[in-house]
């Protein structure tokens, strides 16, 4: 299920608004890694921390330190901190990677698309629905903690925002339980839902979503033809499978023998649909053995397509 989850989402980021691709930044070994959309969300695509040639950030750096050209360690903090905000500034040594080539001086380099999303921040105790309409919500990212001194700071004493480098690692899978796939869903900044990553220090929540159309399913029975519609919108094939696997759906006046064997499955399904149907606005799959093979001689089958439009 949770794996479900996570292909679904990936599916879904991968696809729609895209508004910005590509743009990489470099940032030498303890300064200030600073990366921002003028347009859009930021979405981490790669980011390596080591040294990959001898020319970047080699300014008064001994030959010793920029040798070692064979340095490269992929890591997840900066996609984790900074996807799904329109900026964002870090100090790499708080980072906390460990160090993939001791003696080399080293670099980040992030590659980052900005993608169409919305993002809300709500200040503690503070809450906030987010609401998709017709459409669901597919949770970006979300922290509670602080990464700025300025966000909810108005009337604070500088000691109550101090600490910029607060996250509380849950926060993006207890957002997304709550939000995924629903129409509107309220949230609330608040240390009871999230526990507290830093005492002492005034915190806020940022959310950053997209609303989506939700996954439409359909079921044909064996000999009739699915027609798959997506209006002005291209076909986006998540699941398919062409066989039986359960003994309710497609069973009316069927023989018992031909619906009993309920764990027929034929993995081509999803190419063989996805080939005659992805980026079209509309298809038309015969559910027959002549289109799919027969994966279980003698039961009556059935095609059944998760898909969505993106
Ligand atoms: C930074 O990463 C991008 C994408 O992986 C790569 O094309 C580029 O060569 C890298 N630059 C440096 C200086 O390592």
């Amino acid at each position: 299920m949770l794996f479900l989850k996570f292909t679904l989402l990936t599916l879904l980021i991968a696809a729609p608004g895209l508004l910005v691709s590509g743009e990489s930044v470099i940032t030498c070994d303890g300064n200030l890694q600073h990366l921002t959309c003028d347009t859009g969300l930021i979405l981490v695509k790669s980011s390596v921390y080591g040294r990959t040639d001898r020319h970047t950030c080699n300014i008064d750096r001994p030959t010793s330190q920029v040798a070692n050209t064979n340095c490269a360690l992929k890591i997840s903090t900066i996609a984790e901190r900074c996807n799904g905000l329109r900026e964002c500034e870090l100090k790499t040594d708080l980072l906390g990677n460990p160090d993939p080539c001791y003696g080399t001086y080293k670099y980040h380099n992030t590659t980052y698309d900005c993608i169409n999303g919305r993002l809300v921040v709500i200040c503690e105790h503070g809450y906030s629905t987010l609401d998709c309409g017709d459409d669901s919500i597919q949770i970006i990212n979300a922290n509670y903690g602080r990464a700025d001194s300025k966000t909810c700071s108005n009337g604070l004493p500088s000691g109550l925002t101090l600490n910029t480098n607060c996250y509380e690692k849950r926060t993006l899978s207890i957002v997304a339980s709550l939000c995924n796939g629903r129409k509107r869903c309220t949230v609330e900044a608040s240390y009871t839902i999230f526990t507290d990553p830093c005492f002492g220090i005034v915190k806020y929540l940022t959310v950053s979503y997209m609303c989506t159309p939700p996954p439409k399913e359909i079921v044909s029975c064996e000999d009739t033809t699915a027609v798959l519609t997506c209006g002005a919108r291209r076909i986006k094939i998540i699941s398919a499978n062409y066989g039986r696997t359960d003994s309710t759906t497609c069973s009316s006046r069927q023989p018992a023998n031909s619906i009993k064997h309920t764990n027929c499955y034929l993995p081509r399904t999803l190419n063989i649909v996805a080939a005659r149907c992805e980026g079209k606005s509309r298809c038309e799959v015969p559910a027959t053995n002549a289109v799919f093979s027969d994966p279980c001689y003698g039961t009556y089958k059935y095609l059944k397509v998760v898909y969505s439009c993106v």
